[in-house]
């Protein structure tokens, strides 16, 4: 039986119940004035109507949202500007939707291509579980890194060794960097990240990058984070202002074909290749699966104690918590190192060290 698909109002409804209990008391509200809206057939419904036949699937409601917040972080919605504390403004905890809709109505072609826009989001927050895996990949195998991610979006995790990590008993990376990651990350026992990191090269890729290093890239991900999450917003500024001065190489390509050729050779001695993703397997067609299974398995069986290949995924495990996972070459041991929530807090570090 085919499933059933959702409305666009069962949408937005599931989007504001997800807010309000999600860390957006602001957005939970807004959404409760576009229901509104969208019921009485006001330019909610005349905008979002017919965009997608999966309007849940896609994250309709997140897509108009962003919309509207990506128009206030230009400075083109002064009127919605003062409310969002992304943009400098305060909110009170009133209803906004009237100071929202005016926009829509105002900029309605603005919309309509927004809402054909992918929701797209890099979550810096992941970085210190990934650095904890790093550390003791390094530690493992006494090699630079050679790292590969796929699905890397504007590759703010691949440039995780120019943030800060520090447990408490053990720190890593630039300690003079403004992306800064306590022991609150992290509970006992914490990781060692002692021993020191090098990362010899990195690449990337996604079937949709951003630019992380244009005006455009950077107000495209900071619209998709919601603007009384100051912390985030905060987290994401400066991990692209740190984006804009390193440079990495991303392509734009399926996660299997692309990964397929680059470890087509096999993994390269003197290095270890370390491919890693971030919750990004759920997004993968079965073919794309079976792609990057295959291109791990064929270049695992020439991998050598002199060239590793290591694949280190965080994908969901229940759905509050991700968990961390390695499998090595030669070999092909895999172990589970952390459990950790979706953006990156409140990790339990399972590996002895
Ligand atoms: C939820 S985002 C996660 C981004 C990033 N890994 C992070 O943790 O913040 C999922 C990413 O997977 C990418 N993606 C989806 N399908 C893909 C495919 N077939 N090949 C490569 N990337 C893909 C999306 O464009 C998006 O950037």
């Amino acid at each position: 039986m085919k499933a059933k698909a959702f409305t666009v109002l069962e949408s937005l409804e599931a989007q504001a119940f997800s807010c309000t209990n999600a860390g957006s008391t602001l957005y939970g509200s807004l959404l409760a004035g576009l229901i509104d809206d969208y019921r009485s057939g006001g330019v909610t419904a005349e905008l979002l109507e017919g965009v997608s036949a999966a309007p849940m699937h896609d994250a309709v409601p997140l897509r108009y949202l962003a919309t509207a917040h990506r128009l206030a972080l230009a400075g083109a919605a002064p009127t919605l500007a003062r409310w969002y504390g992304s943009c400098g403004g305060a909110w009170n905890g009133h209803d906004i939707s009237d100071d929202f809709l005016q926009v829509a109505q105002t900029h309605r072609s603005e919309f309509v291509a927004g809402l054909q826009r992918n929701v797209q989001t890099n979550e810096v927050g992941r970085a210190a579980v990934l650095a904890s895996a790093f550390a003791l990949i390094a530690r493992r195998h006494h090699y630079a890194l050679d790292l590969l991610e796929i699905g890397c979006s504007a590759g703010l995790l691949s440039r995780w060794d120019e943030y800060f990590y520090d447990t408490g008993s053990s720190a890593l990376g630039d300690p003079a960097s403004a992306v800064r990651f306590d022991h609150s990350w992290w509970r006992t026992p914490t990781p060692d990240l002692g021993g020191g990191v090098r990362v010899a090269r990195r690449r990337g890729s996604d079937i949709s990058p951003i630019d992380a290093t244009s005006a455009e890239g950077q107000l495209t991900m900071l619209s998709f984070v919601w603007p009384d999450q100051a912390e985030r917003v905060d987290r994401l500024r400066r991990a692209l202002a740190i984006a804009a001065r390193t440079p990495m190489d991303i392509t734009q390509a399926d996660a299997g074909t692309w990964l397929a050729q680059e470890l087509g050779n096999g993994p390269t001695t003197g290095v270890a290749t370390v491919v890693f993703h971030s919750i990004v397997w759920q997004y993968l067609p079965q073919s794309t699966r079976a792609m990057v299974r295959a291109a791990l398995e064929t270049a695992g069986e020439l991998a050598t104690a002199h060239s590793p290949l290591l694949w280190l995924r965080m994908e969901p495990d229940t759905p509050q918590r991700a968990n961390v996972r390695l499998t090595t070459w030669p070999g092909g041991h895999e172990e589970v190192l952390a459990e950790v929530g979706y953006h990156g807090a409140d990790i339990e570090w399972l590996q002895p060290y």
